[in-house]
């Protein structure tokens, strides 16, 4: 019998949910070493926390997440509430022994991120940032092919994220669902927030960054505060256009805005390398375009992949070729591989230590938004 894996999950919102559901449903797909447990649900309000409870099956709440850290019966706390909490929490739950997920960014800034790494290595508890996309099979394809050498040598890499849900300048900053335009709670904009992501895959996929630059704009100067009701500078970043060399010599190119009419989460992304391409779609997300320069000329063209076969990665746990699966999938494979690997030497990725390497290029791309000039990493 699998020993028991019992959770504090400390926020109800999207991702609270997201992990809640991932959590219960991955036992029932992956042979996992500890049975995750739904033991307490910790939220401000006591109403509310206890109806995600009841929906969800935890078995009790709290509402102080400092009286959930202490508890002697959590093993495992989860952050699923926004930036600015991330380091205090990790910091303390990892003093408590705990072991430790936080939503991505890890933190606001790399040197929130630092002190993070240090608390759980020094702890030694096992940790991860929940970046999720590197879980979608056509994704972790993606990287079994890149590894493989099957592209050759690369040269370029390009990402986007693309939304516009911030285009009104009536959409306040602050408060529940917009605290990501405050600043002060999400720590950057568009990057901490979308192009996080991208960089976490490509770093993953394509190997760190040396050097980049960056465009970073603001549209909406001003914005009510949700906290003040008064009209206040806006501090994030609405927009970031960033160039990039790798450490493996190939040029990287990145976009995100939350500008830009007509997309909602729109990431796609790209590789170019001497023997074939790769493309890949979130909004199409179990195909993958697959380009080999090695084919017959009278056949060589874009093919199509549809990464549902059991072969594919995390597919053979799931339905019958040719069935989809969906972005709630990519935290099911989260968790699994976080607690399958957690009393292991080899821990699932991204720990804390890879994610700050995220947070550090984030931080390089205010910085040369900011400054106009190039960063070395
Ligand atoms: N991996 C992804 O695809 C993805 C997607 C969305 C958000 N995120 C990340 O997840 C985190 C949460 O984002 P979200 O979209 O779930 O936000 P959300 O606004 O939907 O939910 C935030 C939750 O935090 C709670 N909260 C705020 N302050 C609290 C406190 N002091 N104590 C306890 N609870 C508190 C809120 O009540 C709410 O339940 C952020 O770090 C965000 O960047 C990741």
């Amino acid at each position: 019998m699998a020993r028991d894996l019992n959770i504090g999950m400390v926020g109800y919102g999207f991702m609270g949910r997201c992990h809640s559901n991932a959590f219960r449903t991955a036992p029932n797909f992956f042979d996992l070493p500890r049975r995750p447990v739904l033991k307490a649900a910790c939220g401000r309000d006591a109403a509310k926390t206890q109806a995600f409870a009841d929906r969800w099956g935890y078995e009790t709440t709290e509402t102080d997440w400092r009286k959930l850290v202490e508890r002697p019966d959590i093993d495992l706390v989860d952050i699923c509430v926004p930036n600015d909490l991330h380091a205090e929490i990790a910091i303390t739950a990892a003093k408590a022994g705990k072991a430790v997920i936080t939503e991505k960014p890890l933190a606001r800034t790399a040197a929130e991120g630092e002190a993070m790494v240090a608390a759980v290595e020094k702890a030694g508890v096992p940790n991860l940032v929940c970046y999720n996309y590197r879980r979608m099979p056509a994704v972790t394809l993606v990287k079994q092919v890149v590894d493989s050498g099957k592209l050759g040598r690369i040269y370029h890499y390009r990402a986007k994220f693309l939304q516009d849900w911030t285009i009104s300048p009536d959409v306040p900053q602050g408060g529940a669902g917009t605290w990501r335009l405050d600043v002060e709670a999400a720590g950057s904009g568009v990057t901490g927030d979308l192009l996080a992501h991208c960089l976490d895959t490509a770093l993953w996929i394509n190997g760190s960054v040396d050097s980049l630059t960056a465009m970073t704009e603001t549209f909406v100067k001003e914005r009510v505060h949700a906290a003040t009701g008064k009209a206040q500078p806006v501090g994030i970043d609405d927009a970031a256009a960033v160039l990039t060399r790798f450490a493996n010599g190939s040029l990287g190119t990145f976009e995100s805005t939350r500008y830009a009419r007509g997309h909602k989460a729109l990431y796609t992304l790209e590789i170019n390398g001497e023997h074939g391409s790769l493309a890949w779609d979130l909004h199409d997300m179990n195909r993958l375009a697959w380009f080999d320069h090695r084919t017959e000329g009278a056949f060589r063209g874009w093919t199509s992949i549809l990464v549902t076969d059991g072969e594919h990665p995390y597919l053979g746990k799931w339905w019958v070729p040719g069935l989809i699966i969906g972005f709630e999938h990519s935290f099911v494979h989260t968790m699994a591989d976080f607690i399958a690997a957690m009393d292991s030497d080899t821990p699932a990725g991204p720990t804390f230590r890879d994610a700050l390497e995220t947070t550090r290029v984030c931080d390089a791309i205010i910085a040369s938004g900011r400054s106009g000039a190039w960063q070395t990493l």
